[in-house]
């Protein structure tokens, strides 16, 4: 697979990032996806003869990398998410974590999805403590860890509330305590924050980026969007649609510790222009095709 820094000849890689990106290569892979597909066919056939919903994916993830996969709606992301959780059945190809074969899901990986999937009749605290309850621990090591998870993401003070009583950030800062508690060598993340408000979002995302820094925790994240994705990825890998299939997967040139205030940077802009290149190539075309319809007198039009 071509991987490219696709910047500008002027712009160059800082010598911190250049180390990064040698010392990332070195570290083990503990995520290998091998030629995955995935047909939907349904009992009566439907979906025969169509293109596969992922066509021949292959790509490999080292241990604590932070990855975003990215793609326009429809393009396949989560359906890679839920195989590679062990959700979903895979109809071809391999998925393999620390080299032993995806078939089920697995305290390994830790899910994180766009919905709210707490459990509402349980506090926030028996949520987080679920996970080392059902792996055997005792109450109180489980309440034990769940109160060190919740302090993680901030959240120790709300450990009795019930989930109906926090707002959509806290509600996903506990799914990924509670996702943590299993400790996973990897966080599987579907757009986690992409139902929150754009300010929460942002909080959110510095957020991620810290607890990401204070655990030894892997990270695939699944977005949309594109400044998100830069800001968080190590590397981004853009897939396309019909079949879901790797456009590119592009490093991310920009430096760490990454905030907000880099968007408007040059390397931050490159990377951008890239993605939208890949993801929206003829957007443009498209539109000139709408229909015209005339609510105005001729002279009055908004642009040329
Ligand atoms: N259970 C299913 N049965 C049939 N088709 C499905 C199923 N789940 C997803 N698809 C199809 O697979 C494609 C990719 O869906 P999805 O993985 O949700 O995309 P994304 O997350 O990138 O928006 C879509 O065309 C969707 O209609
Ligand atoms: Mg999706």
């Amino acid at each position: 697979m071509q991987e490219t820094l696709a910047l500008p000849d002027y712009l160059d890689l800082s010598p911190d990032l250049v180390k990064r990106f040698r010392t990332i290569e070195s570290r083990e892979t503990i995520l290998r996806i091998e030629h995955l597909r995935k047909d939907f066919v349904g009992r009566n056939g439907d979906g025969a003869g169509m293109p596969p919903v992922l066509g021949d994916i292959s790509f490999e993830v080292k241990r604590r990398e932070f990855i975003c996969v990215i793609g326009a709606s429809g393009c396949g992301k989560s359906t890679m998410l839920r195989i590679l959780g062990g959700l979903e059945p895979r109809t071809g190809g391999d998925v393999r974590m620390n080299g032993h074969s995806v078939s089920g899901p697995g305290a390994d990986r830790g899910m994180v999805f766009q919905e709210y999937t707490l459990f509402p009749w349980l506090t926030v605290k028996k949520n987080v403590m679920f996970g080392p309850r059902m792996s055997g621990h005792g109450k109180d090591a489980s309440e034990a860890e769940a109160l060190q998870w919740l302090d993680m993401v901030g959240l120790s003070e709300r450990a009795d509330a019930y989930p109906h009583q926090l707002s959509g950030g806290m509600k996903q800062r506990v799914a990924i305590a509670r996702a943590l508690a299993n400790y996973p060598a990897i966080l599987l993340m579907d757009e986690p924050f992409g139902a929150l408000d754009a300010q929460t979002r942002c909080q959110m995302q510095r957020h991620l980026l810290q607890i990401w820094k204070n655990v030894d925790v892997t990270v695939l994240f699944v977005t949309h969007d594109l400044d998100e994705a830069i800001l968080l990825a190590d590397r981004i890998v853009v897939l396309g649609a019909r079949p879901g299939r790797i456009l590119e997967i592009i490093k991310v040139p920009v430096d760490r510790p990454r905030h907000q205030g880099q968007l408007l940077s040059p390397h931050f802009l490159a990377i951008k222009k890239r993605l939208e290149q890949l993801i929206h190539p003829d957007d443009s075309e498209a539109l000139k095709d709408l229909p015209l319809m005339r609510m105005t007198q001729v002279g009055d039009e908004a642009e040329d």
